[in-house]
């Protein structure tokens, strides 16, 4: 704990007590890297600055304001949660980890990060740092995901909480795992828990964690299309669950695997289905491909062409057309941007030969 005092890290939700804010920081924290939530969490907290606040929001709001972190659930649960405690709780959130693990997105590690910081409760919260420093410190030769890894990390890190300032000794083994015992080349001399650990001892810090071969990501490709009418584009909302639930993007199908060429047929068909039968696919535009954590996803966007034939899809729920500015301002995926720049400069392109 010395330690921590005088090498922690200026954090903008270190010393916060708002247990509100407190799970905002850790629901962030939770798959987005400290630096980007560094710069994002000022903002989010200005705009949704209570409990209250982020229940009253609509979710477009919400996903709005997490845009370009990613793993979107969050943002959906933290909404979900928020109505959930305002409805039920009366507006107080739960206080214990046991109570807190009952809410939308809060698992083991979120549960035990809010009760310890925000309520003082005496439990571990276990993240992938503290998983890396625990598997050196006990010398773990189990692979780091297995289940009696897991069980065994849980328990000696619960066992070694104490009953003064638990929050703070969880965020010291977390800044431990970010600053020290760093994935590769552990830092061990400068170590304050050099001598009880395991590892160390054995030499074996840099083969620790053991892991389990990873499953590469699963190919998939998402077919859009880019139509356009009165300088406004298409747009639909992707459904409320799922990868990018919520989110704004060109209307499209997901197909498994990567395709180099898509069945004509298909295409045509999914293009009436989508956009109205007026329309039919056009040429390719844009092709890029974003690695997520199980999915490798090839983006193609074709231009749409209207025939003439039948009346233009209406804005609607769900769909809308969007000028540039709406579009800037809607919630939409980092790779769904990425797919929009790369229609729009090859139409540009296009236009100017
Ligand atoms: N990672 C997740 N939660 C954290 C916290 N409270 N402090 C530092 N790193 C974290």
């Amino acid at each position: 704990m010395g330690w921590y005092e005088g090498e922690k890290r200026e954090l903008p939700w270190r010393g916060e007590k708002d247990p509100y804010r407190i799970w905002v920081s850790e629901a962030m924290l939770q798959q987005t890297r400290v630096e980007t939530v560094r710069i994002r969490y000022p903002a989010f907290i200005a705009r949704f600055p209570s409990l209250a606040a982020m229940a009253d929001a609509s979710l477009d709001a919400v996903l709005a304001e997490w845009q370009g972190l990613g793993y979107y659930g969050r943002a959906r649960n933290l909404h979900r949660a928020a109505r959930e405690v305002m409805n039920q709780g009366g507006g107080a959130m739960p206080e214990t980890r046991d109570a807190l693990l009952a809410l939308p997105g809060v698992g083991p590690y979120m549960a035990g990060a809010i009760a310890s910081i925000a309520f003082g409760e005496r439990c571990a919260a276990v993240d992938g740092n503290v998983q890396r420093v625990m598997s050196r410190v006990l010398n773990l030769s189990l692979a780091i995901d297995s289940t009696p890894a897991q069980n065994a990390i849980r328990q000696e890190a619960q066992a070694l909480v104490p009953r003064a300032r638990p929050g703070d000794f969880n965020q010291a083994l977390m800044d431990l795992g970010a600053r020290i015992c760093l994935p590769k080349t552990p830092d061990c001399a400068r170590c304050p828990v050099h001598d009880l650990c395991a590892g160390r001892s054995a030499g074996t810090q840099n083969e620790l964690p053991v892991k389990t071969a990873k499953k590469p990501p699963a190919p998939y490709t998402l077919i859009q299309f880019r139509a356009e009418r009165n300088g406004l584009v298409l747009l639909s909302q992707r459904e409320k669950t799922g990868l990018f639930g919520g989110l704004w993007e060109l209307p499209g199908f997901m197909v498994e695997g990567h395709l180099e060429k898509a069945d004509r047929r298909r295409l045509k068909a999914q293009c009436a289905k989508l956009l109205g039968p007026g329309w039919r696919p056009g040429r390719e535009l844009a092709r890029i491909t974003r690695t997520l954590t199980h999915r490798k996803i090839l983006f193609v966007v074709h231009l749409a062409e209207n025939s003439g034939k039948g009346a233009p899809p209406a804005s609607q729920d769900g769909r809308l057309w969007a000028s540039e500015e709406d579009f800037r301002a809607l919630a939409v995926s980092t790779a769904q941007r990425a797919a929009w720049r790369a229609a729009k400069s090859a139409l540009a392109d296009m236009e100017g030969k």
